[in-house]
């Protein structure tokens, strides 16, 4: 193998310039030349590529965002958008391609990997960390301690006017960053997709809380396909229970800022991996880390098959978060 390329594609996630930087030295180590493909899908449609040394990617181990830009491509689902991206690939005699994203950068790597004849690689960069067949994606520690920073800023201000707050994070499907951030904040309730609830139950919990020894609440929510739905939640709890309240929305906060160690560990490790899984010869998987090891998983899989919450935190959930 002479020469791969890279791209980063959908949300972006602190530590896919980690991955950038960690996939370039591990190229350039075997002689390896390296492109960076602007734009994600979008870039690779219009051929916007350039190359890649150690000097291009020196001082980025630290960014947020990521130096390659991104994109939510539409042209690229369209088979005559993916015939311009392999065209491309092919003209720049690329053999390897790594894709740093989601689900949404698996699907059309995996319908890449079906029209060209070039390597196909993915990394799962996502704060949401909703990818099957890796433990952790880049990004999701990052954006927990975000969420989690905030949590403990507004706990200041809730017992300061006794007042209860619904703090809203992302996590478009899933309740990955709520129930890792709500728990290490200690929370009072935590409202997941995942764990179906009632506005009854809500209140009846809240009331619960009330009328014991708590003067103020956080009930952290997922927002789940529907940003600021905590405004709805708010105001019915406030009909059902009198209580007054507040909502905290933290949005794309959470999808920028330095890195985590933890972060920064992990893209290093699948930046190096995708480079060996290309040189091995592999083609339509990602690499991710099981059990702390990188393993690697058929691209199909890692969106047709469900990643559960982790079933020793939910069960903890009932006695830590009350
Ligand atoms: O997939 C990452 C994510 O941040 C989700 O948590 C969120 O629902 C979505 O992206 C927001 O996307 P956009 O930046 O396009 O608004």
């Amino acid at each position: 193998m002479k020469r791969i390329a890279i791209l980063t594609s959908g949300g972006d996630a602190p530590g896919m310039n980690a991955c950038i930087r960690a996939a370039v030295r591990a190229a350039r180590a075997q002689d390896i030349d390296i492109f960076g493909i602007r734009r994600g899908y979008a870039g690779l449609i219009q051929g916007e590529m350039e190359p890649l040394d150690r000097k291009a990617v020196a001082n980025i181990i630290h960014q947020g965002g990521t130096i390659l830009g991104t994109a939510r491509s539409s042209e690229f689902t369209t088979p005559g958008g993916r015939t311009q991206a392999v065209k491309n690939l092919e003209k720049e005699g690329i053999e390897g391609l790594i894709l740093i994203g989601g689900d949404g950068t698996f699907r059309g790597g995996c319908d890449l990997s079906q029209e060209c004849n070039a390597g196909i690689i993915g990394v799962p960069g996502t704060i949401d960390n909703d990818i099957y067949g890796t433990d952790y994606t880049i990004g999701f520690d990052s954006a927990v301690n975000c969420a989690l920073h905030a949590i403990d800023r507004i706990r200041d201000t809730a017992l300061s006017h006794e007042r209860l707050f619904f703090v809203e994070v992302m996590g478009r499907h899933t309740g990955f960053i709520a129930l890792e951030s709500g728990m290490a904040g200690g929370a009072e309730e935590l409202l997941i997709p995942e764990l179906p609830f009632g506005v009854d139950e809500l209140c009846s919990h809240l009331e619960r809380s009330f009328q014991g020894q708590k003067r103020s609440a956080i009930v952290v929510v997922a927002e789940s396909g529907k940003p600021g739905d905590s405004f709805r939640i708010a105001r019915e709890v406030r009909e059902r229970t009198g209580f007054d309240s507040r909502v905290c929305i933290l949005g794309h906060l959470q999808r920028g800022g330095s890195p985590t160690a933890r972060d920064r560990v992990l893209a290093g490790k699948l930046g190096v991996a995708a480079v060996g899984a290309l040189v091995e010869g592999k083609s339509g998987c990602m690499v991710g880390e099981v059990n702390w090891r990188a393993a690697c998983t058929p691209l199909r899989d890692t969106w047709n098959r469900k990643k559960d919450l982790n079933a020793e935190l939910v069960e903890m959930r009932e006695l830590l978060c009350e």
